[in-house]
């Protein structure tokens, strides 16, 4: 299957999947071509400024309020939302994962969601939830809408069809995509199995990050950004309705499928992103820039350059710092930090940090490269390398990240990971060795 995609980061977009669907002109005429049913999907608050400003308009078999009404309440225990309980569930350090294993039972894209981070506060809309995902099977007649958080979804191993409300994307590892707050979707699988990671924001929408003196190009450019066309399903049988809202889980009984969108048109809409098509930028003599040069989207607060959560990547680069310690330095930093890999190893850690594994260095632990990578980097030659097979991300938020009581149990917790500081010897003598 070969999908259609529109091209451009928060374009207003105009799609139909039968000629005519769409109405000329106006949003809601007095009757809708084919007798569809024509509806608002608002991301933002009406009057949110212009630039922010995101609705969708949605012509449908049915109006939404028939998808989505006599919910009754279920558990879904490994999917946690903020606040984190106030006992920690570990005692204060570094933390680092090895990969979750794939499922032995069959478990879908909803069922197989874990929770290994926490900050903010869901209901007070502020900070995220960094989740992890293994799935062997994919949603039939099941449906999922997420009420209070954008989902960005960032595939390891497998890939996704997602059939949403505004059309299909498929995602495979180094791929990206966000479900904005609100759009019914459900996750087919179309390998043996699936596994990444998901970060739930609940602050403002994800956005691109201001370039500053970099200019109009570079990092991640809009037209890279793919939203698909209209595409709808006309099925009546038996289905059920999940929704996420107030850190519960909602479902309900209906006798159809609501992605019944024939067109629709407008900005808010999912949206897919190839993370090799991102256009690193660095240094091009000496040092070593902040991470921040690597932000692929940024969801921002009203306190200017203090996101609630950005995304970053580390793509391949060249290295090409004279005079440079040319690993992440060591830092600590007052934004808590959520890492994960999806492919290669990572330049601070060549060791242990695994594909699909993760690690957290929450406000102000300080972290940065072990003992093997900081030899490495100290006494290698500095010759222009290229920094191949990576490709590693970072879920940071200005909030504490707090672990779950069940990522401190899970039995590849590496419990000696902050041991991989220990070779780090004093090596301060008071003898002086360079040019006086
Ligand atoms: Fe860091």
């Amino acid at each position: 299957m070969t999908l259609d995609y529109m091209s451009g980061f928060g374009n207003e977009f105009a799609t139909e999947a039968l000629p005519g669907a769409l109405p000329e002109g106006r949003n809601n005429p007095q009757k809708c071509a084919y007798g569809l049913y024509s509806e608002q999907l608002s991301g933002t608050p009406f009057t949110a400024p212009k630039a922010e400003n995101a609705r969708s308009w949605l012509y449908r078999i049915r109006p939404s309020v028939l998808h989505m009404r006599e919910f009754q309440s279920i558990d879904r225990p490994r999917w946690k939302s903020p606040p984190a309980p106030e006992k920690m569930a570990l005692s204060l350090a570094p933390y680092r994962w090895n990969a979750l294993p794939l499922p032995e039972m069959p478990t879908s894209f909803i069922e197989g969601i874990s929770t290994i981070t926490l900050a903010g506060d869901a209901r007070g809309q502020s900070g995220m939830a960094a989740h992890v995902y293994v799935m062997n099977k994919s949603m039939e007649a099941e449906y999922f809408v997420n009420a209070e958080a954008e989902m960005l979804l960032v595939p390891e191993r497998g890939r996704l069809r997602l059939h949403t409300e505004l059309g299909i994307l498929e995602i495979e590892p180094l791929e990206i995509c966000v479900l904005p707050r609100g759009v019914i979707f459900r996750v087919e699988c179309l390998d043996d199995a699936a596994r990444g990671y998901i970060c739930e924001n609940y602050g403002a929408r994800f956005t691109l990050p201001e370039r500053g003196p970099i200019g109009a190009n570079g990092l991640a450019n809009p037209r890279d950004f793919k939203y698909p066309v209209a595409a709808f399903e006309d099925e009546e049988a038996p289905s059920r309705i999940e929704m996420k809202w107030g850190g519960q889980f909602h479902t309900a009984e209906i006798g159809h499928s609501p992605l019944d969108v024939v067109a629709w048109h407008g900005n808010y809409a999912p949206v897919k992103y190839d993370l090799r098509h991102f256009s690193p930028m660095g240094a091009i003599l000496f040092d070593h820039p902040d991470p921040s040069i690597f932000t692929m989207l940024t969801a921002p607060t009203t306190e200017l350059g203090t996101a609630n959560v950005d995304f970053a990547i580390f793509p391949p680069r060249w290295l090409v710092g004279e005079d440079t310690f040319r690993p992440p330095w060591y830092h600590r930093n007052i934004m808590s930090e959520f890492m994960g890999l999806i492919e290669g190893r990572y330049d601070a850690k060549e060791q242990g940090f695994v594909p699909g594994g993760m690690s957290l260095h929450t406000m102000m632990l300080p972290h940065g490269p072990d003992a093997f990578g900081f030899d490495k980097a100290t006494n290698s030659d500095l010759a222009p390398e290229k920094l191949d097979d990576t490709m590693a991300f970072m879920f940071e938020t200005r909030l504490p990240q707090q672990v779950t009581e069940f990522a401190a149990a899970l039995p590849g917790r590496q419990k000696n990971y902050i041991n991989c500081w220990d070779g780090l010897e004093k090596r301060f003598d008071g003898t002086f060795e360079g040019k006086k």
